[in-house]
């Protein structure tokens, strides 16, 4: 049997490039603060990575890059374990057995499906579709009990945790914690700089629409300054409910302004009323300078120990890849070899 454990995260990156504002402060900065409280799991999520075309040398810089956003921004890879998906063949085991316990009718409703497959329905991988049962066995190989992510990885957590209950009931064993999502922070859904309506991506054709992780200051600045906001002063803390939560109408009618605020508090780690006592009545321009300031002086340094990792530390951090690969399969060997024993396969 394999051990329960009370306070492991796990959690995954996908190294399709373009790392940016949302991955940082939806997931990455979070995994660093969770650090000094929970047995950690960080991982490469290559094998997801696949399920949309990636070039094979573009998916093995990426790989690295994504390693070295989680060393650069402070994890600590001895103290916990970060390592690329496709090492550890246990991910792929458990989730075969997932595809054959997760049912269609499940995956049919994952909005992230829908967004990716669009209407090329018929003609994205097989792999897409599967994707979350895949992501379920991440979690659960290691019986990780928190995933810290932003909000649009919800409802993927919300099909691991109705997998782990199917797999409990269908084989009578309570082989599979239920895992706890956490969604951190003041901003865990970053929304494009261009459309306050859509979510700040990897994969958005505009790179104005995100400041990444390896954008030097001009580029940051260029990007702030080219924001859609509007032309209205901003607001004061009056658009805050009593219980904090955000006037409605504000919301849908000055999306852009509130996505820079919540940047803004998030990354100055403060709350979005703060930000908005501060910068009531002002105008986007003064807004935007210190903005602009706050990123480059967060962002800057990572990204400065990022690219130093990836140029002239490049066996350093495969070093870490691969001893992260070889603990992270020692640790789901024994959770595979229980889970082979409930379903009944020979060994
Ligand atoms: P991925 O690679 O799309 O994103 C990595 C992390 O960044 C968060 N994120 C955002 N947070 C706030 N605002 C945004 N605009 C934004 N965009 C992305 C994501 O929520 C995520 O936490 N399916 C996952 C990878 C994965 C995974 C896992 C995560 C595979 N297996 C197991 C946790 C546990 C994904 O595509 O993330």
């Amino acid at each position: 049997m394999s051990e329960t454990v009370q306070n492991r995260i796990f959690s995954g990156v996908q190294p399709t490039g373009n790392l940016h504002l949302g991955n940082y402060l939806g997931a990455i900065r979070n995994f660093v603060r969770l650090q000094d409280d929970y047995e950690c799991i960080f991982c490469v999520v290559d094998m997801h990575a696949i399920t949309v075309w990636q070039d094979p040398k573009e998916l093995i810089h990426n790989t690295r890059e994504v390693a070295a956003s989680y060393i650069a921004a402070g994890v600590d890879p001895k103290k916990h374990i970060i390592f690329n998906q496709s090492r550890v063949s246990a991910h792929a085991e458990l989730g075969w057995i997932f595809n054959c316990v997760a049912r269609i009718g499940w995956l049919n409703r994952m909005t992230q499906f829908k967004d990716k497959a669009g209407k090329n329905r018929e003609k994205v991988s097989t792999g897409l579709y599967v994707y979350p049962n895949l992501m379920a066995a991440d979690i659960l190989a290691y019986k990780a009990t928190h995933v810290p992510v932003g909000e649009d990885q919800k409802q993927h957590l919300e099909l691991t945790r109705d997998i782990a209950m199917k797999f409990n009931t269908d084989f009578g064993r309570e082989v599979f914690p239920i895992t706890e999502p956490l969604i951190m922070g003041a901003a865990t859904r970053v929304m494009s700089l261009r459309d306050g309506s859509k979510k700040m991506s990897k994969s958005d054709p505009s790179d104005l629409s995100r400041i990444t992780m390896l954008d030097d200051a001009d580029t940051v600045a260029k990007k702030i300054r080219k924001a859609v906001s509007d032309p209205n002063p901003l607001p004061g803390a009056g658009i805050l409910g009593d219980n904090g939560e955000i006037d409605s109408e504000f919301r849908q009618e000055r999306p852009e302004a509130l996505n820079l605020l919540n940047i803004y508090a998030a990354l100055n780690d403060e709350t979005l009323g703060d930000v908005l006592g501060r910068y009531e009545g002002k105008g986007f321009a003064d807004f935007k300078k210190d903005l602009t300031d706050l990123a480059v002086e967060k962002l800057g340094p990572i990204g400065a120990e990022m690219k130093r990792l990836m140029v002239d530390d490049r066996s350093y951090l495969d070093g870490i890849l691969k001893d992260g690969g070889e603990r992270a399969a020692a640790l789901a060997k024994p959770v595979l070899d229980e889970v082979y024993d409930a379903v009944g396969f020979l060994r």
